[in-house]
């Protein structure tokens, strides 16, 4: 984990309107000039039904060390610090191409979106709307907000089916395999119950044992509301 996220001082730059929690833009000063950080304190966190209160940040660090630890590459760095309102989630913020059509790359094949539809998978992500796609390029697609994320139960919510029902490419199993023979090292257990790594573990197996991607569920709501 690099120590410019977690040394420099967060200014706070302005709060993301459209958000649901506090989530706020900021900026760390580092020897390499300013970086530029979304900062999401536990304080600001709106409790929710279906998810325990307070832990949402620590859902976001565990959602990059996953990304991490597969070698895909999808969540931005991501680190849990105080800042100005306390211990909370602070994200490299990455500059989009906003010349890039999100809806239209999010529903083809292409190979880093495909990628992040199984990271969702094994990460039980229950958010991944079309906002929560960042394209730098075609090739370099990064994701965002994954505090609702690792429920023991089954909750996959996702703008993200084309897939169903495909099978999973043999490099990505490669990774897969990987991740799953050295799951204590990668220092999950820091930031997830022991019930939600078990969890974790079993998406994985499950995964290798049949791989496939997932068909939408009809017991639970399989499309974020609004998808956007
Ligand atoms: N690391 C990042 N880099 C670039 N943009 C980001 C990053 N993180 C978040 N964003 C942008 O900020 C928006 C709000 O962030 P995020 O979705 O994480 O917050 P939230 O509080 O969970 O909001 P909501 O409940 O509305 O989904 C995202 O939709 C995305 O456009
Ligand atoms: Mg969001």
């Amino acid at each position: 984990m690099s120590d410019e996220l977690t040394t420099g001082e967060i200014s706070v730059l302005g709060r993301l309107v459209d958000a649901s929690n506090a989530t706020l833009l900021g900026e760390i000063e580092s020897s390499a000039g300013a970086i530029k950080v979304i900062y999401k304190p536990i304080a600001g966190e709106r409790p929710l039904w279906d998810f325990p209160e307070g832990d949402l940040a620590l859902r976001e660090v565990a959602a990059y060390l996953v990304s991490q630890a597969l070698t895909f590459g999808i969540v931005p760095e991501t680190v849990l610090r105080e800042g100005p309102y306390g211990l909370g989630s602070v994200q490299r913020w990455i500059d989009t191409d906003q010349e890039i059509d999100i809806v239209s790359i999010a529903q083809s094949g292409n190979s880093q979106i495909q990628k992040m539809a199984l990271f969702d998978v094994l990460i039980n992500n229950t958010d991944r709307k079309f906002g929560h796609i960042l394209p730098v390029s075609e090739n370099e697609i990064y994701g965002c907000d994954h505090g609702l994320t690792f429920h023991t139960e089954d909750k996959l919510r996702t703008v993200l089916w084309q897939f169903a029902g495909s099978p999973v490419p043999d490099h990505l199993l490669v990774n897969l395999q990987r991740f799953s023979s050295n799951i204590e090292s990668f220092d999950l257990n820091t930031y997830l119950s022991d019930e939600d790594l078990a969890a974790l573990v079993e998406r994985t197996s499950k995964i290798l044992e049949d791989p496939l991607f997932p068909f939408p569920s009809e017991e639970w709501p399989s499309v974020p509301w609004p998808p956007f």
